[in-house]
């Protein structure tokens, strides 16, 4: 599987951007803010929460995290003048932390000062093994300021149940998922069970500890776990959600959403699209055998 996965990235890598694009769409919401924005009313008429990404990570200058700040202002406005039901998602990399952590919390502090102007929250995603330190550093120093944001933790890594053993000393708001970057073996489990074994065994232990959860994922053993889970300590519905990325398993997400559970979608768009899709592609190959199955539509 693995060369197979490797061949199809390669072609995928040939092909002319605007074939990417039309497989690349069934992920994305489009290139502009207003594509975003059609895409969470259509999720919030059926009851659907939304989270909004504007693509785009690793900056490599001041200007571009700027930029991309600026961007996340201007989806929180678009939110708040159209009475969405979404909050934002941000990648720290994205707002300079590769660059200079400080410069990072600055940006990231104008961008929560104004979600907070309109009571809306802020969720930072967690990016590859090299930024974990620094990205739980940067989100526990924001949250001695601000109510309004949480982070991401990855079940992949040995080392997660130990940090969410910190993080919950200061109540934290989580988004729960296996972990998307390919890490080596020393920190990361590899096998398939395992991962989930660990992620329901974190699950339990953050909601345990009366922390809010996100829990993100389309694998239906885990979806049937975090509903044991659920049931069996009658958790309310206040103390969790389901989340999912737009396009993937749709099929899951509106049972969750008619069995009365909250339900929030991952909506990415921008310009940054193709340079996302073939890193993601080059990250995690089994992502290329999605998209080959939706191109030839195997499923
Ligand atoms: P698994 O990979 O086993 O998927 C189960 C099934 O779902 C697959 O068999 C396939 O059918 C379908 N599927 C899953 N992903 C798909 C995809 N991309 N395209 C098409 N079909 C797909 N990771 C990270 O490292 N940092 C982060 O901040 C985030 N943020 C995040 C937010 C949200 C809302 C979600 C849902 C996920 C993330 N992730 C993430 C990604 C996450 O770590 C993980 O890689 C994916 O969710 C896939 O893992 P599953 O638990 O869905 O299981």
């Amino acid at each position: 599987m693995n060369a197979i996965n490797k061949l199809i990235v390669e072609i995928v890598k040939l092909m002319p951007k605007p074939i990417v694009y039309i497989f690349a769409r069934k992920y994305i919401a489009g290139e502009r803010l207003e594509d975003a924005i059609e895409v969470v009313k259509e999720l919030n008429s059926n009851g659907i929460l939304a989270t909004v990404d504007v693509l785009g990570e690793s900056v490599t200058t001041k200007k571009e995290a700027e930029d991309a700040k600026k961007e996340c202002l201007a989806v929180l406005d678009a939110i708040n003048v159209n009475k969405l039901n979404a909050n934002l998602s941000v990648k720290p990399t994205q707002l300079g932390l590769g660059i200079d952590k400080d410069f990072c919390y600055e940006q990231l502090s104008e961008i929560l000062e104004k979600a907070k102007s309109y009571s809306n929250f802020v969720r930072i995603d967690m990016e590859d093994s090299p930024f974990t330190t620094l990205t739980i550093e940067l989100v526990m120093r924001l949250k001695q300021k601000f109510n309004n944001t949480g982070i991401v933790v990855q079940a992949y890594l040995k080392r997660t149940i130990q940090d969410v053993l910190e993080m919950n000393k200061c109540g934290m708001n989580y988004r729960l998922c296996k972990g998307i970057y390919v890490e080596p073996a020393e920190i990361a489990y590899k096998d398939r069970q395992e991962v989930r074994n660990n992620y329901l065994k974190i699950l339990e232990t953050m909601l345990e500890n009366g922390n809010y959860v996100g829990i993100a994922t389309h694998d239906e053993y885990l979806i049937d776990g975090a509903y044991d889970i659920i049931k069996k300590n009658n958790y309310s519905n206040d103390k969790f959600e389901f989340q999912m990325l737009y396009g993937v398993r749709e099929n899951y997400r509106d049972k969750i959403n008619a069995d009365g559970y909250k339900i929030r979608v991952y909506v990415p768009f921008g310009n940054q699209w193709y340079a996302y899709s073939v890193r993601r592609l080059k990250e995690n190959p089994q992502v290329a055998w999605y998209i080959f199955k939706s191109i030839f539509s195997f499923n």
